[in-house]
This record gives structure tokens, sequence and C-alpha cells, in this order.
């Protein structure tokens, strides 16, 4: 039987009342409902009135018909793939026979959190299912890492969010059969649907509200993250710090990929690589270097190693017909934890807790869709409370990053993970970043569409790396990376096995000068982002954002894949070709240069991109909070009619926050001075001194609140 549950003036749940239970919606009360009959029923709830049977629904919103949708089940066209598919070409249209549904609209889409493609989806069809393909990502891949089944039909105050719950695979079709439908189609499950009305940010809140918001990162995890595949010792890792010190460039975080396992072993360090890791991670403490290590999804399986022994006495790993099932991952042969069994979950997070009691400060989730060497995983093997691989796919890796962000509980400490795989919701206990890209202009300029629909899907922690994964960067391309990466949440350089080394200095001339003003913004940008991350934990507002989320009424802005926003006032326009010196930018209103202060009137401009300029605006109604370092602040005041700013500090680390130990200031001009006021002080400030920077004179004042 098909109910209808409200569960806001502007949103409701569709649902079969046999679907099963969520991977991640969180507990919701219900405004009103009930259950839907063989004729057409009307429901009014707050704005919302929806008109329906068991295979029609008309959404009407402040009386106009804002939705249409039809069920739906696919069937195939009758061409035989066979020989294509011999080829390598998968063809997969016609097998989500399961149900679905047929939605009338010609309206912009967006959401679905990592895909390749523009940031505007009509025309593309996309695959829910975990992929870990490390060949170049490009516009035609159906699937990524992540599966995120929410997706907006964007039609300005009058935008529908339309949230599929199944974790099976699911198709989505955007506008690409059929221009005037938009068709949504899944293998398995029960019809369990979450609709949204209303604007682009009222949408993306509720939605987030649903699933969950990610917990605020600690402030160390907002500065430059440098990774590789692999640092080999404690003495590499060391000489990359004092490298980067010695060029004065500023780093906060150092990840250790797989070769600092004893043997690709979980929860194992190499004791001749790494000796004395306590020590060792202490000492890095001490320099202000976080240390973050990875953990791969697969165990090896080797009787006498601690964790494969536990798992085995304990029934913990997944199984195949009653046996544990085995296949290849880096340490050869491995098995795989039952990540959907709680119990599962809580052993998992004790090892966690324990790593990072030895000084660790972050966790890198990796390999979790789960990627295997010897073909994938079938589709029955069972991976916890008897739930088979085609319905745990999808929710995987969601469910490691649950187990690791129970660890993170454990030892007290804040969250910092990264995940590879995720569902909706998995922003709760993880960042992303967006796997393996490729040193390769095609994908700079694809990491700002892409990390666009990821964070208007929810997921705030989210990063590309920084000068491309896979193949050799050249100094030109991470040096405009690292400026098309400013705003990004999260701020990480990696780079795959074999490939060139690409920290920052290893380049020279104008590409290290670059890399190095690009890294000191960065630092200098600091309370902006962490404000911006404050707020989309607490009121679900992207911190990273397309244009149309700010200026939904801007018809020019719906597919704008080359410029992006922070909150509301930073905007960047990088350059993303090679040898580009100039290029176009489009300023939805006024601007100013945040380096030089140069107005940017609404409209076009040409502006210079060539190196090392950076062209970042703040927008001119606004204050925009920076730092110079520990105590100093830096406001950039602009000079619209009321221009406005947050600040949001807390202790940077640790879990008192939660209590109320934070300080969110709100930042006013006021008779052409700026003023500073709590909204909420919850400590002592660690700012003493501010640097106000008007248009046209800079002034430097104690930091004092009215
Ligand atoms: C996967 C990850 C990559 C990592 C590598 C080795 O390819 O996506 O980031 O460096 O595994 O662990």
């Amino acid at each position: 039987m098909m109910n209808i549950a409200f569960l806001s003036p502007t949103s409701f749940r569709l649902y079969d009342e046999t679907a099963p239970k969520s991977a991640c919606v969180l507990e919701q009360k219900i405004l009103s409902g009930g259950v839907i009959g063989e004729d057409q029923s009307v429901y009014v709830n707050g704005l919302l009135n929806v008109q329906l049977n068991q295979d029609n629904l008309v959404i009407l919103y402040r009386g106009k018909e804002v939705f249409s949708a039809a069920s739906y089940t696919e069937e195939g066209e009758g061409i035989d793939h066979s020989l294509a598919e011999k080829e390598g070409h998968a063809h997969e249209q016609g097998r989500f026979e399961g149900g679905g549904m047929k939605i009338r609209s010609t309206r912009p889409v967006y959401g679905l959190g990592e895909r390749s493609g523009p940031l505007e989806k009509r025309g593309y069809d996309y695959i829910d299912w975990n992929t870990d393909d490390p060949s170049a990502h490009v516009d035609t891949f159906k699937s990524l890492y992540q599966s995120i089944p929410f997706f907006i039909l964007f039609d300005g105050d009058d935008s529908v969010g339309v949230f599929l719950d199944n974790t099976a695979k699911v198709h989505f079709d955007f506008n690409k059969s059929h221009p005037e439908e938009v068709r949504v189609s899944y293998v398995s499950g029960k019809p369990d649907y979450y609709f949204f009305v209303g604007t682009m940010k009222g949408i993306v809140a509720e939605f987030t509200r649903l699933t969950g918001r990610n917990p605020l990162c600690p402030y160390w995890a907002l500065g430059a993250q440098q990774s590789r595949w692999s640092y080999p010792s404690k003495e590499k890792v060391d000489e990359v710090i004092r490298r980067y010190r010695e060029n004065d460039l500023p780093l906060s975080v150092v990840y250790l990929d797989i070769d600092y396992m004893d043997a690709y072993k979980d929860f194992t360090v190499d004791p001749k690589k790494f000796p004395n890791i306590r020590e060792w991670l202490s000492e890095k403490k001490e320099e202000g270097i976080v240390v973050v290590p990875i953990i791969d999804a697969g165990v090896k399986a080797e009787p006498g190693y601690f964790l494969y022994d536990e798992g085995i006495q304990n029934g913990y790993f997944s199984t195949l017909n009653g046996e544990v099932y085995h296949n290849e991952v880096w340490p050869g042969d491995s098995v795989f934890p039952a990540f959907l069994d709680e119990r599962v979950q809580r052993w998992w997070a004790t090892h966690i807790a324990s790593f990072l009691e030895l000084g660790f400060g972050g966790i890198w989730n990796d390999m979790n869709e789960p990627a295997s060497f010897r073909g994938p995983l079938p589709l029955d093997v069972e991976m916890g409370e008897g739930i088979k691989h085609d319905t745990a796919h999808n929710v995987y890796g969601h469910f490691m990053v649950k187990a690791g962000a129970m660890g993170f509980e454990m030892a007290g400490k804040r969250l910092f993970q990264l995940t590879r795989a995720g569902y909706a919701g998995t922003c709760r206990y993880s960042g992303t970043w967006a796997g393996d890209n490729q040193s390769i202009w095609d994908h700079l300029r694809l990491s700002l569409p892409q990390l666009m629909n990821m964070s208007l899907s929810g997921q705030a922690y989210i990063v590309v790396d920084i000068g491309g994964f896979g193949g050799d960067t050249t100094p030109e391309l991470a040096a405009k990376w690292a400026i098309a990466s400013l705003l990004n949440p999260l701020y990480r350089n990696h780079s795959a096995l074999g490939t060139k080394d690409q920290e920052p200095y290893t380049f020279t001339g104008v590409y290290l000068e670059t890399y190095r003003k690009a890294l000191k913004l960065r630092y200098r940008l600091r309370p902006a982002i962490y404000t911006e991350l404050y707020l989309s934990e607490t009121k679900g507002t992207p911190a990273l954002r397309p244009l149309v989320y700010n200026y939904p009424s801007q018809e020019r802005v719906l597919n704008e894949n080359t410029e992006i926003m922070l909150g509301e006032n930073l905007l960047l326009i990088p350059s993303l070709f090679p040898g580009e010196m100039r290029r176009a930018g489009y300023f939805p209103e006024d601007f100013r240069h945040v380096e030089s202060q140069k107005l940017y009137e609404a409209g076009d401009a040409i502006l210079d991109v060539s190196l090392p300029n950076i062209p970042l605006f703040y927008k001119r109604n606004s204050i925009v909070p920076l730092e110079d370092d520990e105590t100093t602040l830096r406001l950039l005041c602009g000079d619209g009619p009321s221009p406005r700013g947050l600040i949001y500090e807390d202790e940077g680390d640790g879990l008192a926050y939660r209590e109320g130990k934070y300080n969110l200031y709100e930042l006013k001009i006021e008779q052409g001075r700026v003023s500073v006021s709590y909204l909420h002080h919850g400590m002592t400030s660690r700012y003493q001194k501010v640097v106000v920077c008007y248009p046209d004179h800079e002034e430097i004042i104690p930091f004092v609140i009215e």
C-alpha cells in the first residue's frame, strides 16, 4: 500500500509501507498523512496540495501545478547490444525493471552528487552504482564512486527536489531519451520518494535536514593538505614538511597512503618505515602537522593477523552461501567486513579509536565501493543484517564511515574523515574526495561543476586532488588548480604511484610563486570558509555554491560551469586553460577584487588571469572575514548599501563547541565604520586586532565587541 506523510509545509514522503528501513533518513515528525486508495485522493498540508492515486502524482504549490508524474517501469528497446558489449561498451538500458517514475519536466536539473559532465544535467543519463573506474572520467560516465539519488528540477521559487531513497541500482534519464521527461527507474525495491518544493535554498536545507548534515571539521583541516601514493618512510614525510617550510609554503596535514602499513594490513604500521609511530606523531603535532592514514575496506585474509582473526571468530565478514567471501585488493587475498551489521560497525569503531589514540588526526577511507581486483563481488554476497550486495553496494562505504565516525566518538575527537564511496547522508560521517582524477586540463574544468553538484546534494567537506591524481601534472596546471580550488572546503594535493612529484616546492619561477600565493591566501580565507561550514551544519546552506543558488532569477547563470562561489560573498573566476592570460568573467552584481579592491560592476568583464594573479572577488555589499595570523583578523568591507557579514569562531578542535563554547559575530557598517557584535558569546576570542580594509584605505584597530 502506498502512503503519504507530510514532513513540513513544503515536503512530503510518498512510500510503499513495505519499503525497507532507510540507511540514512533521520527520524522525522509526521505532520499529517494517509493511505493512498485506488481512486484519486487529494491531500492538503501547508503550502502543498497533492493529488494522487496508485499511479499518478500531481503537486500544486501555492495553487500552481509544479510537478506531474506517473509510475513507470523501464523496458528494453528491443535492440541487441551484445556485439558492442563484447568490446566493452556496457549497455544497461532495459535492466531497471523494478519500478520508477516518469516526470513531465523540461526544467534545468541539478544534484545527484559526484558526477562528471556539466553542472546542469539535462540531456544526460546516470546510474547509481558506486564504481571505481580510474580511467579518465569524462562526460559520458554514468557512474562514479558515490550515489546520491537526489536531484532538483529547477524553476525559481517553484522548484521541486526529488529524493528516491533506494540503495539498489537506479537509472536517471534527464530529458535524454524523452525531451519532455525525466525518468527514474530502479532494479529492485519499493517506491520510497521524498519531495521538497520551493526555492533551491529551501530544498537543499530540507533535504539535508532529512538525511543529515556534516558536523564541523577541525580548523586545521582547512589548511593545506599534502598526500602522495606513497610517502614510503617517516624520513620522506619529514623531508616533505621541511621542503614546504624551506620554500615558505604553509602546510597543515600530511596523508599516509597504503605503504605505511605492514603488508597493506589495516590498523598496522610498518615498524621499519615508521618506527616509534606514537612519538613521531606527537613530534609532528608539535610542529603543527596532523597526519592522516588511509584505511581500506578490504582486510588481508591471513590467519594470525589480529583483524582477520577477530573478524573470523565473530562472523564479521561478508559471506557468500554461508562462507566468508574472498576477493583481492592491495594485500592480496582479502575479505570484506559486513559493514551493514551494527556489531561490525562497533568492532571497526574500536580499531579506529585505537588508531586515533596513537596520535593520528583523521582517517582516509578508501576502496569502499567496495573495489576488488578479481572481478566485482557477486550480487548475492551478504554484507550484514542479511542484506545482499545488490542493495548493500551503494551504502557499503556509507556504513564503513559510519563505523569510523563512531570511532571518533569513542576517542572523544572531533570528526575528520575522507571517503571515496558514499550515499545520501554520508556527509554526517565523512568528507568526500572525488577519487582518481587525472592531471589533465579537462579534469581541472570538470572539478567545478562536479563539486558544485556534490555541494547541492548536501556534502560540505569536498575536494578533488589538486594537480590531478593519475598522470604527470605540469607546473602551470598545478598552479592554476591551486587557484581554482581556493574556495573548496578542503584543499589537498595528491598524486598516484609512478607519477611525477607535484608538491608545490617541486615547481619554480612563477608557478612556485603562484602556488605559494594561493596557499597563503587560502590560510587567510579560513575564517570565511569555517563560518560557511558552520552555517552549512546549522542552516543547511551549502558552503561551495554554483551561481544559480545565489542568483536564481538570472538565466545567464543556470549552467555556469567556470565560476564558483563560497557562501554569498566570495566569487572565484579562475583560468581553466593552458596559456590563458585573459578570460571573460560574469559578475551577477557588483564585486570587488580581493587583492586590489578594484570594482567590477554587474555584467561582463575581461579579467587578467595571467599568473600569479588570483581572480577572487568579494561582493560589494558584504563584509568578508579573513585572518592574517592567529590573532589578527582582516575584514574586507564592501561599500554597497548595507554590507553585512558573519564570523564563527571556536577552539578549532575538540567537542566543546557542541556545548556552546563558540562565538558568532555579526558585522555591519554603521556611519561608514565597521561594527562587530555578538550573536553568541561562548568563549574568549583568539583575535586581538583587526585590519579593516575599506575600498580606499586600511585601518588597524583593536578587536573590541560592542
Ligand atoms: C586508490 C585511491 C587513491 C590512492 C590509491 C592507493 O586509487 O583512489 O587516492 O592513492 O588507491 O591507496
